[in-house]
């Protein structure tokens, strides 16, 4: 088993950056490969706190752009104009409806998730925790993402992946796995980057 370095590089890179959290670097590799942000986007992010994507995401789309964050867990203000966020959980159908009345939309151009649930170490329980986490994403992206847009998910490999790939593609054009340097050597994480919804 490789030894677990809480202080690895990215950590050390994300004190140095000013971000809040190492995950910043894996969005960043997402994007660097493919091109998902742009300036002007509205992006809505799931499982937000403490806000590294978000960080990352609002350098850019600029400040014509609008980030949406959701956590279960209070996101302390980033003192980003461009930045807005809610305490909620990503089932609570109110919560949408709060975030589109108070944004004047109800469609972004990209949803990230970085969803993680409570552990509980039994990888059977944790990875049926993370694919009904990732369901809920994925009817999340058909209700609120426009045609054309993209999804990002992070999901623990090998556990009924297929289905949530076999989910993804009912609703996108391109669903592939990518697997970022940033995330430590022991995890099982991954993403799924979906592009075009149909
Ligand atoms: C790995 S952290 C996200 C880190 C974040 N992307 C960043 O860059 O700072 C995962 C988050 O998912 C949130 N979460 C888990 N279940 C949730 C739910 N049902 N609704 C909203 N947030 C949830 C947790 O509270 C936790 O903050």
């Amino acid at each position: 088993m490789p030894k677990f370095e809480p202080k690895d590089r990215f950590y050390n890179k994300a004190k140095e950056e000013g971000y809040r959290a190492r995950s910043a670097f894996k969005l960043q590799a997402i994007d660097e490969k493919y091109r998902l942000l742009k300036s002007g986007m509205k992006v809505l992010d799931l499982g937000a706190a403490p806000g590294s994507f978000l960080q990352y995401i609002s350098e850019k789309i600029g400040d014509k752009g609008i980030a949406v964050g959701v956590d279960l867990q209070k996101i302390d203000d980033l003192e980003l104009e461009n930045v807005r966020t809610y305490q909620g959980d990503i089932f609570d159908e109110e919560l949408y409806k709060k975030i589109v009345q108070e944004n004047g939309f109800n469609q972004f151009d990209l949803i990230t998730s970085d969803l993680a649930p409570k552990t509980t170490g039994i990888p059977f329980v944790d990875g049926n925790a993370s694919l009904n986490l990732n369901l809920q994403v994925v009817e999340v992206a058909r209700r609120y993402l426009r045609r054309g847009g993209g999804l990002v998910m992070k999901i623990l490999s090998g556990f009924n992946e297929g289905d949530l790939i076999g989910r993804a593609k009912k609703n996108f054009r391109q669903v592939k796995k990518f697997r970022p340097q940033a995330v430590r050597k022991s995890s099982a994480e991954s993403y799924i980057v979906c592009l075009g919804k149909m």
